[in-house]
């Protein structure tokens, strides 16, 4: 496909500033032997460390871009402890993840308040990674095309198809979240699939063909290949394993 991969890291709530510089000044050498030409790699770091990633990509010691792990569906003013769209857009970031699983199973964030921070993403400029994915029952049931596509469309709903085509889904079945249990290489395009033809269905081909389906859940170096080789699987939303340089490495340089 025209599509270039993107690997994005997650770090989730892990390291503080100075383990992020850290992280970051080890990828950049890291780095070096991947053709990033070739593929995107980003890094989805905490707030605090959103700055540092930013002074060291700006001084040019590594080839990545970045986001938020989470937005606040408002532009500003009293929502104390969240931060905003235009203030990461101030940061240079590309992306603000929007709907990860741990926002919708721990914090409670419906698909109302999802489709909000899409929309919030969009209004300051910035690529929305909208996460989606069935919990272990509904793939038990075999409800998990069938649900994840009812978050898709309930996350993009009054999106524009200008819009719609610089988006990225991320398809994380939540049972393949840091258990070690990837989702096999078919399972994964068998949804990313799903999600390519429902976006074909609502904003047609141009889209279809132009958005980045990610898979994450469990990827690692030793799997990542045989996910890549799927037609619908443009990259990985990477959890663990973005936190050791050499692996996220490896992970991004995955073409050989
Ligand atoms: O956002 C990343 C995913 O939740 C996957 O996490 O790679 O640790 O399973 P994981």
């Amino acid at each position: 496909s025209t599509r270039t991969p993107l690997m994005a890291g997650n770090w989730k709530m892990n390291l503080d500033w100075k383990q992020g510089l850290a992280l970051v000044e080890e990828l950049g050498d890291h780095l070096k032997t991947v053709n990033t030409d070739a593929v995107e790699v980003a890094v989805l770091p905490p707030f605090v460390d959103l700055r540092t990633v930013q002074v060291a990509v700006e001084a040019g010691k590594l080839p990545i871009s970045y986001g938020a792990q989470d937005i606040s569906a408002h532009e500003s003013g009293a929502y104390t402890g969240e931060v905003s769209g235009p203030m990461l857009a101030a940061l240079g970031a590309t992306y603000a993840t929007v709907g990860h699983s741990e926002r919708r199973q721990l914090h409670g964030e419906d698909e109302q308040v999802t489709n909000a921070k899409v929309k919030a993403a969009f209004a300051a400029g910035l690529t929305p990674i909208l996460c989606v994915g069935e919990p272990l029952e509904e793939r038990q049931a075999g409800k998990h095309v069938e649900y994840t596509l009812a978050q898709l469309e309930g996350g993009i709903e009054g999106v524009s198809a200008e819009q719609a085509a610089k988006i990225v889904i991320a398809y994380e079945p939540v049972w393949a979240i840091g258990t070690g249990e990837v989702a096999s290489a078919d399972d994964a395009q068998e949804v990313c699939r799903a999600i390519r033809e429902a976006l074909r269905a609502l904003h047609g081909d141009v889209v279809a063909d132009a958005v980045r389906v990610l898979y994450g859940g469990s990827v690692k170096s030793s799997n990542v290949v045989e996910l890549m080789g799927k037609e619908d699987v443009d990259g990985a939303l990477v959890g663990g394993a973005s936190l050791k340089a050499e692996e996220f490495a490896k992970i991004a340089g995955y073409q050989g």
